[in-house]
């Protein structure tokens, strides 16, 4: 499974950036406003800094206008990834973009149905929300394990994004449902790293090391 991180604060984006473990990023309109940078600038900072997938959503509501704004995000970069809703408009602009060579994430899926319609409509990534799908008392988890083994028993080459992805265990329990990629908060990379036995481990070998015969007391 790879990992895109869910974010449009390009300083995150720089530190996770810097493990060499991103694939990706993803971000939405209420990102990019947290960012508090304007749309185009920071897409094409962030796709000059990740050479992978960079989702930027498009905000029209419309198949027409969402054609338009995705064939003008997808020239910011070749490695910009078009984002639609999964509605009956995005799915047709899925559609169209797809035939025109563009790249599309179908975000803001709740149900295996609406993963098979975007799935069928072309869509490069499809986004099911896990931590919504959590919040109403639903198992988010499970729609992800759904939709991946729907995609496989069917053929279909679309690959599941884990997204809305609230913890470790959620990145976890992705990898084990078949997700393909999963797109991470800033803050679940930092818990991800973490681990007491580690730091404990690291605290020992360095207390010991200092010990060596002829070790200076400053140096480790
Ligand atoms: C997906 O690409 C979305 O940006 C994101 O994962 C939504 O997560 P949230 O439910 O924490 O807002």
């Amino acid at each position: 499974m790879e990992f895109f991180i869910d974010t449009a604060i390009v300083d995150e984006i720089k530190e996770i950036n810097a493990w060499g473990v991103l694939s990706g990023v993803t971000t939405n309109p209420s990102l990019i406003v947290a960012s508090g940078r304007d749309f185009r600038e920071v897409v094409q900072e962030i796709a000059g800094m990740v050479g992978g997938a960079i989702s930027a959503e498009v905000t029209a509501l419309d198949a027409e206008g969402m054609i338009r704004e995705g064939k003008e995000v997808a020239a910011w970069s070749e490695h910009v990834v078009v984002k639609l809703p999964l509605t009956p408009a995005g799915l047709q602009a899925c559609k169209a973009l797809t035939d025109a060579g563009i790249k599309t994430n179908v975000t803001l899926c709740f149900s295996v149905p609406q993963a098979l319609l975007a799935a069928r409509a072309g869509a490069t990534y499809i986004s099911p929300f896990a931590g919504r799908v959590d919040d109403i008392g639903w198992d988010g988890i499970e729609l992800i394990r759904q939709i991946k083994e729907a995609y496989v028993l069917g053929g279909l080459e679309t690959k599941v994004l884990a997204a809305s992805i609230r913890h470790p265990m959620h990145v976890v329990q992705s990898a084990l449902a078949g997700a393909d990629v999963a797109t991470i908060p800033y803050k679940v990379f930092t818990q991800m790293i973490k681990h007491p036995l580690t730091q404990a481990g690291l605290d020992g070998f360095m207390k010991d090391w200092a010990k060596r015969a002829g070790a200076s007391s400053e140096t480790p």
